[in-house]
């Protein structure tokens, strides 16, 4: 079975990108044929880029990477999934994205964002990231507009309101992978 990470990348106390992403596995299983799983950036605890060689080597020097190449060389697609912060992403998921390079290359990656507006802005930065990756990006992306001090209930009912678009994303998934 085709598999797909789904990249947790806010990693600070609180967040809410574990409902969002806890919430997005389950849409996405649902509608079956690829396994999906969670990868939490918090957990993968990659250093601030410490690597002397430029990732399009290959040539990685500390474990840490080797086996951050490793986990990602095992999946055929991507959902990064991040707040919006400052009008881009969070600093953790553009970190761990620039430690490889041909790992990422030619996978289906979407995009699902969320910030007061939906995290467009930090979806357009991103995006900019994945095409010089030469990854290959998915049609259905999600913005999802939750405000930071929305309740865990309030943002429920909120993500609800998004099933039928990560339905979407999980038919684009299964189309491409199988
Ligand atoms: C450092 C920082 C910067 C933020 N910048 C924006 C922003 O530019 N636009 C926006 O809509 N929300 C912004 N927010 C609000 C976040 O999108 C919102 O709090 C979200 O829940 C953060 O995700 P997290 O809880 O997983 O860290 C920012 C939050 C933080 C912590």
């Amino acid at each position: 079975m085709s598999k797909v990470a789904i990249l947790i990348g806010s990693v600070r106390p609180n967040r809410r990108s574990m409902q969002v992403a806890k919430w997005l596995q389950g849409q996405l299983t649902q509608v079956g044929s690829v396994q999906y799983d969670l990868i939490d950036l918090k957990y993968v605890n990659l250093p601030m880029m410490n690597e002397p060689n430029v990732p399009f080597t290959g040539i990685y020097t500390h474990e840490a990477t080797k086996q951050w190449s490793q986990l990602i060389q095992g999946y055929d697609g991507f959902v990064f999934l991040f707040p919006q912060y400052n009008g881009g992403y969070p600093a953790v998921i553009k970190n761990a994205i620039d430690y490889l390079a041909k790992e990422w290359t030619d996978k289906p990656v979407s995009m699902v964002t969320f910030g007061a507006h939906g995290g467009n802005l930090g979806q357009t930065a991103m995006r900019s990231v994945i095409t010089t990756l030469r990854m290959k990006q998915m049609s259905v992306n999600l913005q999802i507009s939750i405000m930071p001090d929305d309740s865990t209930e309030k943002a429920d009912e909120i993500l609800h309101g998004y099933n039928f678009n990560a339905n979407l994303l999980g038919q684009e998934f299964a189309k491409k992978l199988n």
